[in-house]
């Protein structure tokens, strides 16, 4: 099947006073892959529960599948998974009883088998729900969302949390999903996971796009790919940085300076020329490729670290 498996168009939520969507356009193309990223509170799970039919739209238009959730919710609900942003399951039921009741709502799907295979957790079939470590506990949610072989598959944060193994798991189970012409909505608050996996990204804030596109497109909207970042004592001022070839902006956060440019090999050596000149010394000096972590920052003025850190 061609087409878009999601379409939204000018949804709003409201709670109360707050407006947690507000006037949102998403489309989604059948056979990829959909970042949600933002920060916290911008409204990404209640944009994906919308989805997911496990909350009313205040206003707006939204068709999943080709279909809509007033109209035909059961066929929408046969052809989408989901891993909630917090599940919480039977604590006394074993793993495997838990993949089985969830696998009898699917009129069709994988075997609990394949499911608890594709996550690692065959180990685990009959150890009850509430011994299960966090992460084991996120990969029973991952099966639960695999078991009915989705068409639509929604993950909201599903690698926090995870080891690194069991997170560049996920990213293959992503890859085969896309592989099979499935769809994939997926937040996430890790950049490179989103940059490795998705075909498009939406960034949201206070309920809005801010920005979207490629992930590669993304970050060339920044202008600068290339970041110079270093300390300076004492301090250039910026007026001279901004004589650095290819300069396209600047930053700074505490003594660390970083800047924006088109060349390193043009950038570099006309930095330490104008420390010269500033008698300033480069206590610290490091390049990097722009991400889109660097593009969040530029959009929202914050960091997903700081975010996090409250
Ligand atoms: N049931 C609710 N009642 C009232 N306010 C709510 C409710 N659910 C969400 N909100 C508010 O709506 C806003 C968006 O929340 P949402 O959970 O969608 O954010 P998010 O982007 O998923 O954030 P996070 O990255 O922290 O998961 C927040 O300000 C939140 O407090
Ligand atoms: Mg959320």
């Amino acid at each position: 099947m061609t087409g878009l498996a999601i379409e939204v168009e000018r949804l709003v939520k409201r709670f109360g006073d707050l407006v947690a969507v507000d006037g949102l356009d998403l489309t989604v193309p059948t056979g990829t892959c959909l970042g949600l990223l933002g920060p916290n509170g911008a409204g990404k799970t209640t944009t994906v529960e919308i989805l997911e039919g496990l909350q009313p739209a205040t206003s707006g238009r939204v068709r999943v599948l080709g279909r809509t959730w007033t109209e035909d919710p059961d066929a929408i609900r046969a052809r989408i998974g989901a891993t909630l942003q917090e599940t919480r399951f039977h604590e006394k039921l074993t793993v495997e009883e838990t993949l089985t009741l969830f696998r009898s709502f699917y009129p069709r799907g994988h075997g609990v088998e394949s499911a608890l295979a594709q996550v690692a957790l065959e180990d685990k079939r009959d150890a009850r729900v509430g011994t299960l470590s966090g992460g084991q506990k996120q990969r029973l949610a991952l099966a639960v969302g695999l078991v009915g072989d989705p068409e639509l598959l929604f993950l909201d944060e599903p690698t926090t949390g995870l080891d690194p193994v069991s997170r560049r798991g996920l990213w293959t189970i992503i890859e085969g999903l896309k592989g099979r012409g499935r769809t994939v909505v997926l937040t996430t608050h890790y950049m490179e996971e989103a940059a490795v996996l998705c075909d498009d990204i939406v960034i949201v804030d206070h309920g809005r796009i801010v920005a979207r596109g490629t992930p590669e497109a993304l970050v060339h909207s920044l202008g600068g790919e290339q970041l110079v970042e270093f300390v300076a004592r004492p301090a250039i001022p910026a007026e001279a940085l901004e004589r650095v070839p290819g300069f396209s902006g600047h930053r700074q956060r505490g003594e660390t300076v970083s800047l924006s440019v088109q060349a390193l090999h043009e950038a570099v050596p006309a930095l330490l020329r104008i420390a010269d000149e500033h008698r300033s010394e480069l206590v610290r000096l490091s390049t990097r490729a722009a991400t889109l972590d660097d593009v969040f920052l530029a959009l929202t003025g914050r960091t997903l670290v700081e975010e996090e850190q409250g």
